[in-house]
């Protein structure tokens, strides 16, 4: 209870130094966002300050608030609710109850939370009524590529006739979302089935919601533009991930100086070149600066591997997506990662629709129930259903 009172308090403070921060003019509900800023980046400080202390990790603390929001399966007169597994892996189910002579639509959709949290996150359910929710094992207590292998694995159980047959699934129309790192795995996922032989029916669609899907160069216009951004710092972004890899702190050192790749990784920069990928009004007058290679002492191939960063995927294996739908902020640090996807996909004729929300920020979709629900992310999640239903 001590522990307790003393977090409370502590936060209270902090909330309150934040609280003034100000935030771009074009963001609507000003005041809620500020304070949804001002308590991310307390919880943040606490579990920085818990850290280095020694009393618990950083990404422990944050679970622990994150697992406040957690909801049990709760189904309506529309839909039942159940949560199952795929071969090993977790799944929430959401299935219609009306009766259907047709075969059935499906989405299966990856959550997001850093690659460190989130299991079954309460808003999905209010996207639409047909999505299966995946949960995946995460970091820190696994690295990539558990979380690949988790998605995959899944994937391809769901994608079996007997079990399409038994959920009155369409082979045809089934597709693949996910916001966020869940946005890194659906990407990553989907180049995968695409070209895996012992995969008969292939997806329809995917859809990313501000995914990250690089991590090779952090200083994009974007990292710059949104270094203390709301809610998702550049610092933090680059603490998450690179939990997703490893847990020594060379790594997120050297990322944050941008210093980090080995330099027999020289050939992938064309692939995230914001100079050639980024069109004009998101590159403004920032200044290319290229990655300093081959100063890191750790060897961490997982850094150059397309299942962890999907950019990084040749012409060759892009060519073989589906149709694409892709969501971006501009009040995002991962904004240039997705935008730099559209320019890929387009590049190889794969058919891609892009979303930029320019009062968005990252996690939007989040922020759909109380106490501090914003407009923005009923909107976001109005955009993304209203492309799905009519193209799924
Ligand atoms: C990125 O593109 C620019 C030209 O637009 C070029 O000067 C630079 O060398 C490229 N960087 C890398 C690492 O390929």
């Amino acid at each position: 209870m001590g522990f307790k009172t003393l977090c409370l308090g502590l936060f209270c403070v902090i909330f309150l130094s934040y609280i003034y921060t100000p935030i771009p003019d074009n963001i609507e509900e000003t005041w809620k966002v500020m304070a949804l800023d001002a308590a991310a980046k307390a919880c943040t400080l606490m579990a920085l300050s818990l850290e280095n202390v020694g009393v618990m990790r950083y990404e422990e603390f944050i679970s622990m608030i994150i697992s406040l929001d957690y909801t049990q399966p709760l189904s309506d007169e529309h839909v039942t609710v159940t949560d199952t597994a795929f071969v090993n892996i977790p799944v929430r189910l959401y299935l219609p109850k009306r009766k259907s002579e047709a075969p059935r639509r499906a989405v299966i959709y990856f959550h997001g939370g850093g690659f460190c949290f989130g299991s079954f996150i309460p808003y999905i359910g209010t996207y639409s009524k047909k999505e299966n929710v995946l949960s995946y094992r995460l970091a820190p207590q696994h690295h990539f590529p558990a979380q690949f292998e988790d998605g995959i694995t899944a994937v391809k159980y769901f994608l079996q006739d007997k079990i399409l047959r038994k959920y009155g699934v369409d082979p045809t129309r089934v597709a693949i979302s996910g916001d966020s790192s869940g946005g890194t795995l659906a990407a990553a996922v989907t180049q995968q089935v695409q070209i895996d032989p012992e995969v008969k029916h292939k997806l329809k669609l995917q859809a990313l919601l501000y995914p990250g899907l690089q991590v090779i160069d952090t200083s994009l216009p974007s990292h710059r533009d949104n270094e203390h951004g709301i809610v998702l710092t550049r610092d933090i972004a680059i603490k998450l991930v690179s939990l997703f890899f490893t847990k020594d702190e060379a790594l997120p050192r050297a990322m944050r100086k941008n210093q980090h790749m080995p330099l027999e990784s020289r050939h992938l920069f064309r692939f995230v070149n914001w100079t050639t990928l980024l069109p004009d009004k998101y590159r403004k007058d920032h200044e290319y600066t290229e990655p300093v290679l081959g100063k890191s002492a750790y060897s961490l191939p997982a850094l150059m591997d397309p299942r962890a960063l999907p950019l990084l995927a040749d012409d060759a294996r892009l060519q073989h997506l589906p149709r694409t739908y892709i969501l971006t902020c501009q009040y995002d640090v991962l904004r240039d990662d997705g935008i730099m996807y559209v320019s890929r996909l387009q590049n190889v004729g794969v058919p891609v629709f892009h979303d930029h929300v320019e009062d968005g920020i990252h996690g939007a979709l989040s922020y759909m129930t109380s106490p501090l629900y914003l407009q923005l992310g009923l909107r976001i999640k109005d955009m993304y259903v209203s492309w799905m239903d009519k193209n799924l």
